[in-house]
């Protein structure tokens, strides 16, 4: 039999515990899978003290990150820590003394992407990170590897599982967001900062990671527009049920100027971005709830794909974690890594392209004075900038709007993202208007 691996575990939270009680307790699973043991060497925490979700040998666990990366005993460093500061640093040292590296952290990748797969490929060491975009969904290889034969056209997906857990427990539950967010953390889907999750930086990020792979883009922070669920009035949540709709978090990548539309000829500009949209109850998308993530992608020659599963979690997030543990021991890994020159200078020809290009359907809802000629003032606005209207709703009075003000629901045709914002500056300025208009992009 072969040499065990050694692994050393930094960070023993949430995804930390869940790798270690799959190391601990599927040793001999494990080694079937990759034909070496994998060992669990060392585990780094901040608090000893703490108690943990899993029973780890006290003589493993120690406060020493330094002395878990240098053990000449380790192998792989797993990166569980979160954040860019302390995990860059830790992942940089990692690789400089010879480690392979594993970890979760999209927002180390956004940040530090090409550092740290710079550093790797100068020591000759590789890189994973299965369980950094979507939890327990296999989509960094499924892009990565099977998808390879195609150029990916088109990418939809849920990637924050707390976000969509929330909206999920909005909708069907009836519960208040405050609430819903409490749960979402207790069950350890959130980030230590939940506002990576509810304001769409960590959707943006794991965008970041699937744009890389898929176009080649190292996109810069500013390149990904993002609106999270932060400001999402249960309002809205009512009116798109009343219009057959669901409210979605969804990260996109469009090569097409059309949003759901090939482009009449190949393009080679995307455009990123991270927004809530109205998705028809009938979609798949619509049907993923709780914290299950779904990635749509499109590729030019297999057409429409989609993967789906827990995207956030102890046990999920572990299994892909694990997954990049055993990969490295049969040596897969270090192949896949050598010929994806991910972060690297390779210039596949796409540039990321404003947002404000993108064609698309809106909702629109308004705070209007109940008096003659409002409508008219908006629909003139809309007239003005070249966007048709599909539908309007007007009810009578909705709990908590401005005094004498009344909902205005507008359903938009086509049009480009740039003129529809354009359009609602104008309306904002209506002195008809109450309140700042709310608006998403509707996927049909
Ligand atoms: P977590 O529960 O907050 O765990 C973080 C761990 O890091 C804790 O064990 C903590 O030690 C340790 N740590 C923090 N600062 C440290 C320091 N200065 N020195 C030593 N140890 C330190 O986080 P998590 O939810 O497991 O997430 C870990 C990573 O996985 C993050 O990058 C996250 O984005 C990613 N991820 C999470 C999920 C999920 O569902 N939770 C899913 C996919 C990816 P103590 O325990 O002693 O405080
Ligand atoms: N906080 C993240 C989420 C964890 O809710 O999706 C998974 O990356």
């Amino acid at each position: 039999m072969s040499e065990p691996v050694g692994v050393a575990l930094l960070g023993c939270g949430t995804v930390g515990s869940g790798v270690a009680r799959l190391l601990l307790g599927h040793g001999d699973r494990l080694e079937q899978r990759s034909g070496r043991r994998l060992e669990l060497r060392r585990v780094a925490v901040r608090d000893l003290a703490k108690p943990r979700a899993v029973a780890v040998p006290p003589a493993l666990l120690s406060t020493d990150i330094s002395a878990a990366i240098n053990d000449p005993s380790v192998h792989i460093v797993v990166e569980l820590i979160g954040g860019t500061d302390l995990a860059r640093r830790v992942v940089l040292d990692a690789l400089a003394a010879g480690k392979h590296v594993v970890t979760a952290n999209k927002a180390l990748l956004a940040a530090h992407g090409p550092e740290v797969f710079e550093a790797a490929r100068n020591a000759e060491r590789t890189v994973c990170f299965e369980a950094a975009v979507a939890g327990g969904v296999p989509i960094i290889r499924a892009l990565g590897e099977s998808l390879a034969a195609n150029q990916v056209t088109a990418i939809q997906a849920i990637l924050n599982g707390t976000s969509n857990y929330i909206l999920t427990a909005m909708a069907d539950g009836g519960k208040s967001y405050t609430d819903a967010l409490a749960e979402a953390q207790r069950l350890g889907y959130a980030e230590a900062d939940p506002t990576l999750d509810v304001d769409g930086s960590d959707a943006a990020h794991k965008l970041a990671v699937l744009a890389q792979i898929a176009f080649g883009v190292t996109a810069k922070p500013h390149e990904i527009e993002r609106q999270g669920i932060d400001r999402i009035d249960v309002t809205d949540i009512r009116f798109a049920t009343e219009l057959g709709y669901t409210i979605k978090l969804l990260a996109e990548a469009w090569v097409s100027p059309v949003r759901n539309a090939e482009a009449a000829t190949p393009r080679s500009a995307v455009a990123l971005h991270v927004a809530p949209v109205m998705v028809r109850k009938t979609d798949m998308l619509a049907q993923v709830r709780g914290a299950y993530n779904a990635i749509q992608i499109v590729g030019d020659v297999v057409g429409e794909t989609l993967y789906q599963g827990p995207g956030a979690g102890m046990m999920p997030t572990a299994s892909s974690v694990v997954a990049d543990l055993i990969d490295l021991a049969v040596g897969r890994a270090q192949k896949t890594f050598a010929a994806a020159k991910l972060w690297s200078n390779r210039d596949r020809g796409f540039t990321v392209e404003p947002s404000e290009k993108v064609r698309s359907r809106f909702y629109l809802r308004l705070a209007v004075r109940d008096m003659p000629g409002v409508l008219a003032d908006v629909c003139r606005v809309l007239a003005d900038e070249g966007i048709s209207i599909s539908s309007v709703i007007q009810h009578e009075a909705v709990e908590g709007h401005p005094e004498q003000s009344v909902p205005l629901v507008i359903m938009t045709h086509y049009a480009e993202t740039g003129r529809f914002r354009s359009a609602v500056r104008t309306i904002d300025r209506l002195p008809t208007v109450a309140a700042p208009a709310v608006s998403y992009p509707v996927d049909d």
